[in-house]
């Protein structure tokens, strides 16, 4: 029970194959409790309620772009749990100009903004909103999901790139500042490709999905995987780990080629 008297809050469990959905059961088996939330479109779908009733979870939801759904979020939260939290999961992106195909050298700014809100600035508002309030343990853990195409260039991720390079960022600006205050952590984990909703929303996915998983001496790290290294990131632990980008993607990210990728050439 790694996770024994810890309270937390996790937000992007949308259907069993979400990386967040994973991140719940564990930490459910592992002893936390902890609020769930999502936006209320994916609320609608009502999947969510079945993770609820098996985490014994409450479910609040928010849209992670409006600082007043993040309130109400925290002030749920910290009733339902009675007392402040020692773990926050950001699992949250999206771009509608990936959703709508728009190209790299066309994209439409007003989606870019809200790809850069939704994806990255929510993760801002979390943290700035959870300090306001004062919602956060002493050595509390936040882990927000990025993906390497914040360092090297991925055609297909678009400006979802510009907002995990963003995602990051704001991992270590506010690990520093949340390090001083209370000891709090703050970190980002560079996930491997993981079929999920948003996974496959990227086109040419399953392709670079192999590709990946070819290029990996450990090949890619699935989302039960992703789940375990939150546990260890949530616990104590790893409780000297802050402001990094932690790559968890089976070697990928220093790999330069694979022998299964030159036969392929052969
Ligand atoms: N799947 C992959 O290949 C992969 C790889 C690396 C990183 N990631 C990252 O992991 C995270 C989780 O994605 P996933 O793959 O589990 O897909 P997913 O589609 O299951 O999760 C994305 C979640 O974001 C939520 N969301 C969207 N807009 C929101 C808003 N305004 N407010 C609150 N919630 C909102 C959705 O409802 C959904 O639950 C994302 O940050 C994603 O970029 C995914």
């Amino acid at each position: 029970m790694m996770l024994k008297g810890k309270k937390g809050i996790i937000s992007g469990a949308l259907d069993e194959s979400s990386i967040a959905w994973k991140v719940a059961e564990r930490c459910h088996e592992e002893g936390a409790i902890f609020t769930l939330t999502n936006a209320p479109m994916a609320m609608r779908m009502g999947k969510i309620n079945e993770l609820g009733e098996k985490c014994n979870s409450k479910i609040v939801g928010a849209d992670l772009t409006l600082v007043e759904d993040i309130e109400n979020l925290y002030d749920e939260s910290l009733n339902e749990l009675s007392g402040k939290v020692d773990f926050i999961l950001h699992s949250v992106g999206m771009s509608p100009n990936v959703r709508k195909k728009k190209e790299y050298g066309d994209l439409n700014y007003e989606w870019l903004n809200k790809t850069l809100d939704v994806s990255a600035i929510s993760f801002h508002k979390m943290l700035q909103v959870a300090e306001k309030k004062e919602v956060l343990n002493d050595w509390s853990s936040s882990v927000a999901l990025s993906y390497i195409a914040a360092q090297r260039t991925f055609p297909f991720y678009s400006d979802m790139a510009e907002a995990k390079s963003l995602l990051e960022s704001i991992a270590r600006s506010y690990g520093y500042r949340l390090g001083k205050l209370n000891k709090s952590r703050v970190n980002t984990i560079s996930q491997s490709p993981t079929i999920t909703t948003a996974g496959s929303g990227i086109s040419g996915f399953q392709s670079f999905f192999n590709y990946a998983e070819k290029m990996s001496p450990l090949g890619n790290a699935t989302a039960d995987e992703c789940a375990d290294y939150c546990i260890f990131l949530f616990s104590d632990l790893s409780k000297k780990i802050t402001m990094q980008n932690l790559f968890h993607d089976g070697g990928f990210s220093s790999t330069g080629i694979s022998e299964d990728i030159i036969d392929d050439f052969s």
